[in-house]
């Protein structure tokens, strides 16, 4: 039961005309904690009871009096201001935190499956911050939904297919050689990548001829065939580092191409239910009903789209997982995109098209300039993970040079750190990718959580305490207003919890352990743990700690950044 639930309970019991749910939801926590942990307005009972609201609210708050767990109990105007005894949250949280297993966790998911898309990397592409967002948010979406008991098939829609592979295998012909590539792997495709365009703003029949080469990759050319196939190996073989560095994994790695087959079907059912157009040789569908621009599905010359790619993916994944959600994560200047498509499905007569979810989030930029490979205007997420992992390294050797386990901590802080930056704020708010602040460890980042779980861990060695044990905790020993502080923001887990996932807000989670990490370290600053007055206290801030421990933890593993013991 939780606090809130509790209170209403007690309400309820002197409004019989209310049912328990409605009592909650009217129950209010004041915008100034020092008011009333709950206040119940009035206003809405007014009507049916033909009284005014300030009246009803004596009536209840005279009702209440000496209700067991509730501290004080007064009618302020229309409002009905409680105060909760401070054992009873107590004895609330830690009962709450006893019972579920894992604390915050649930089974409302139970039976569903969630298909999530994100990452989605593009082959032949260096991996670079612009898609750091799609990949931390949708592993952190992944670990949300599972935690609610939701099954999740993780899905890296390779970029692997399109006319810029047309280019690529042109450039390589012309200015690159095996070993060269073999040696620099995507840099090296990089380069004949940049090279292309340069050269093609002199000569534009290069143009012609990396389209021409794509028709052929698609018509089945053996030869070029194997050298895509190449670079798409390479291609995984090289971001499987950075995957590995963030502790990320895939369920599949069915990419654009691996739909290439299925597309003409996708072609013949849109006319099969009259929804082909024809446009200067191109098909298309009108989509001026609904107030969008309407979208290329075949090219005149026959080959397909984007668009097409992801209407033939959709069936096919309903048709595989029969997902209950499908979620697309990318950066927000796809929303068109999403739009126009799912609004095909549902022209197409599919009732699941309302299941895509479309997830944004704003936009990565380099110090005010739009990121580019082709302009070489990018930053490798395997330079950045290196630096911030090369950084911690070297504030641990200061600070703690006698760490066991060094690299494995440094990774974990490191990698930790840029994660939890860029899951710090809302997804659609842009970022301005700036070294200084994604390397910057003190304030509300990842790393002062993870210190805070570290300082946590040790008073726990120290004291010799393992698992939560319930009767340890003696709810007259929590009753300050530290203890009190952390009690309220645990209690408050599970339905944090909830919204992130309703809301797809990682950064929901990420500015909670901010809050649990900075009352814990308010608590520790305040009152001693293991030199406490007396042995009960002692155990029951030892057993608070615990709880601590293991909330924190489990709240930067949904984000995906571990917790290191020692640090
Ligand atoms: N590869 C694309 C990009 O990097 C993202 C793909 C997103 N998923 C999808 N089903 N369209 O922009």
């Amino acid at each position: 039961m939780t606090i809130k639930e509790f209170t209403a309970g007690k309400l309820q019991a002197v409004l019989p005309a209310l049912d328990p749910e409605t009592v909650q939801t009217i129950l209010e926590t004041p915008p100034d904690k020092k008011m009333a942990d709950y206040a119940f307005p009035c206003f809405r009972l007014a009507k049916v009871m033909r009284k005014a609201p300030a009246m009803i609210a004596a009536d209840v708050a005279g009702k209440l009096q000496g209700t067991e767990g509730f501290e004080s109990v007064q009618a302020v105007g229309p409002y009905v201001n409680i105060f909760i005894d401070k054992r009873k949250i107590a004895q609330l949280v830690a009962d709450a935190f006893d019972s579920q297993k894992p604390y915050g966790s649930s089974n409302e998911g139970a039976g569903k499956t969630i298909v999530l898309d994100y990452s989605s990397i593009n082959i032949a592409k260096p991996f670079h911050i612009g898609h750091l967002r799609t990949t931390v948010i949708g592993n952190s979406i992944h670990k949300i939904y599972r935690f609610l008991g939701y099954d999740t098939v993780r899905i890296n829609y390779l970029g692997d297919y399109g006319t810029q592979f047309g280019k690529l295998v042109v450039a390589y012909r012309k200015w690159g050689n095996r070993e060269l590539v073999e040696q620099n792997g995507i840099q090296g495709l990089l380069d004949l990548y940049v090279r292309f365009h340069r050269e093609a703003k002199e000569d534009p029949s290069l143009d012609d001829e990396a389209r021409a080469t794509f028709t052929a990759l698609e018509n089945g050319d053996e030869e070029i065939r194997a050298i895509w196939q190449w670079f798409v190996q390479l291609s995984l073989k090289e971001v499987a580092k950075v995957y590995e560095l963030l502790d990320v994994q895939f369920d599949s790695y069915n990419g654009e191409s691996f739909f290439m087959d299925k597309t003409d079907a996708v072609i013949e059912e849109l006319k099969a239910k009259g929804l082909l157009q024809e446009s200067d040789g191109a098909q298309i569908v009108d989509l001026s009903d609904d107030n969008m621009p309407p979208a290329l599905v075949l090219k005149s010359d026959g080959s397909s789209l984007y668009t097409t790619r992801d209407l033939a993916a959709a069936i096919w994944r309903k048709k595989t997982y029969d997902f209950y959600k499908c979620l697309y994560v990318t950066a927000f200047d796809q929303g068109l995109h999403f739009a126009q498509f799912f609004k095909i499905l549902e022209k197409m007569g599919y009732d699941w098209a309302k299941d895509l979810v479309h997830i944004p989030y704003g936009l990565v930029s380099l110090d005010g300039a739009k990121l580019s490979t082709r302009e070489g205007q990018v930053i490798f997420l395997q330079d950045l993970l290196d630096e911030a992992i090369a950084k911690t390294r070297s504030i641990i050797q200061e600070k703690n040079p006698d760490l066991e386990n060094i690299d494995e901590v440094a990774r974990q802080v490191g990698v930790g750190a840029v994660v939890f930056n860029d899951l710090f704020n809302n997804r659609i708010k842009d970022e301005v990718f700036k070294w200084e602040e994604v390397l910057n460890f003190d304030g509300e980042t990842g790393p002062y959580v993870q210190y805070t779980f570290a300082r946590a861990s040790s008073i726990l060695r120290k004291a010799g305490y393992g698992e939560f044990n319930r009767s340890d905790l003696h709810e007259e020993d929590l009753c300050d207003e530290y203890a009190q502080d952390i009690l309220k923001i645990i209690e408050d887990f599970p339905a944090r919890v909830k919204e992130a996932a309703e809301r797809y807000e990682p950064y929901l989670i990420t500015r909670y352990t901010v809050a649990l990490a900075s009352a814990f370290n308010k608590f520790y600053h305040e009152n001693s743990i293991l030199t406490a007055e007396n042995e009960s206290l002692r155990q029951s801030r030892v057993a608070l700690t615990r709880m601590v421990t293991v909330v924190l933890k489990q709240a930067l593993s949904l984000i995906g950044v571990q917790a290191p013991e020692q640090m």
